[in-house]
């Protein structure tokens, strides 16, 4: 992990920042727009049912491609890559792109986020083998009534469980587990997974239910706000909080007191992080994306295809970033949640 302040030159090359003076660190791509499960508030099945077009596989970048984007973006300043989908391990022969990207010169973190589904031991290892560092798990509930109203499949939580226990079996640690907070249909699952994953070693992070996508028919009422699963988790076991471990860190951290481990809480609703936003997006067919909430992305995939050179490529992206002004969360109303926006699926929250 770097703990260089944001705003700071990489050595020897000049800072890329946007308007609002925010570097460009991360880089999440989406390698695809497909998912096995059908998260009620990421692919509703009504809008992601069988007549639901996803994208070509002549759309998606090639390995190739999206190997030589990730390292004009190192050059400009990126030292995290995280991939992610859709579901990452639905696309085929993901290792290969791993490799690819895990000889990087100056990447510091290779990871990626994933239900867990399909993460059995042999793949946890070849990942690892390939150079993934470690691996973000998404599960929202243990019950298995709750999960599965969730997730809108029959997989049941042994399955993801399962695919955890490959992940750190494998080495792909610290294993982090993402829990969608939704009011009322699995807020009571809050402090169940919390003593499940306390003194695990497992790291879980509580996620607000956030408005992306147009389809999940987000309502201010459907989010637990983080300070109210922050007293909930402390009545039980005390808590105390935790420095970041890098600027512009998204969850905030906390400790239990009694020793069981750490834990997260992604507050992107009730106190959101754009001041420190230093994350781009990639979709699988190469869109660019400056936000998580933005209306339309910005094509590369087409100057890639058309020849362009790497330092034109450099410059269309450093120019894009340096124009970039978005703080969605920090502006969110009524009126935004009707604003178009990118699905979560495509860009890989
Ligand atoms: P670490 O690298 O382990 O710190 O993970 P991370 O928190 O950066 O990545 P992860 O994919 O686990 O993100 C957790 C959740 O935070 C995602 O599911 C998103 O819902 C939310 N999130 C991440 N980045 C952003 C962001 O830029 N804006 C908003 N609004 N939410 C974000
Ligand atoms: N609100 C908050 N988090 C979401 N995720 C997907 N959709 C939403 C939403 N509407 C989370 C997933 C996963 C991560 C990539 O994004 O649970 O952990
Ligand atoms: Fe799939 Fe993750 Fe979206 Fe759920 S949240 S539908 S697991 S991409
Ligand atoms: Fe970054 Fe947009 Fe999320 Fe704000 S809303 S933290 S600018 S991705």
């Amino acid at each position: 992990m770097h703990s260089r302040p944001p705003g700071l030159p990489t050595l020897g090359s000049t800072p890329n920042v946007d308007r609002l003076d925010r570097p460009l660190r991360d880089l999440r791509i989406s390698v695809t727009d497909r998912c096995n499960f059908r998260c009620v508030y990421c692919m509703p099945r009504e809008v992601f049912g069988p007549g639901f077009e996803f994208l070509p596989r002549d759309e998606l970048l090639t390995f190739e491609e999206i190997r030589r984007l990730a390292g004009l973006f190192v050059e400009l300043g990126v030292e995290k890559i995280r991939l992610t989908g859709g579901e990452p391990l639905l696309r085929r022969e993901l290792e290969t792109l791993v490799s690819l990207l895990a000889s990087l010169p100056s990447l510091q973190d290779l990871t990626m986020t994933t239900n867990a589904s399909l993460l059995t031991s042999e793949r946890a290892r070849s990942l690892k083998e390939a150079g993934l560092q470690r691996v973000t798990v998404s599960l929202d509930a243990l019950d298995d009534a709750t999960f599965r109203r969730m997730s809108d499949v029959g997989i049941p939580v042994t399955r993801v469980l399962e695919g955890l226990d490959a992940a750190v079996e494998a080495g792909l640690t610290p294993v982090k587990v993402n829990m969608v907070v939704k009011r009322g249909e699995n807020e009571n699952q809050i402090l169940p997974m919390a003593d499940h994953f306390r003194g695990t070693g497992k790291i879980l992070r509580f996620i607000e239910f956030m408005d992306v996508g147009t389809s999940n028919g987000w309502k201010m009422d459907d989010v637990v706000p983080a300070r109210e699963i922050l007293d909930r988790l402390n009545r039980r076991w005390p808590l105390e909080p935790v420095d970041s471990q890098y600027p512009g860190e998204v969850a905030s951290r906390y400790r239990y007191r009694d020793g069981g481990g750490e834990v997260g809480i992604i507050s992107s609703v009730t106190r959101p992080f754009c001041a420190t936003c230093t994350r781009a997006r990639l979709t699988a067919d190469g869109e660019l994306y400056t936000c998580l909430f933005g209306a339309r992305g910005h094509d590369l995939r087409g100057p890639v295809r058309q020849g362009t050179s790497d330092a034109e490529l450099k410059d269309l992206i450093r120019g894009l970033w340096s124009r970039r002004t978005d703080r969605y969360s920090e502006l969110r109303s009524e009126a935004t949640a009707h604003l178009p926006r990118v699905e979560m699926s495509r860009i890989g929250g």
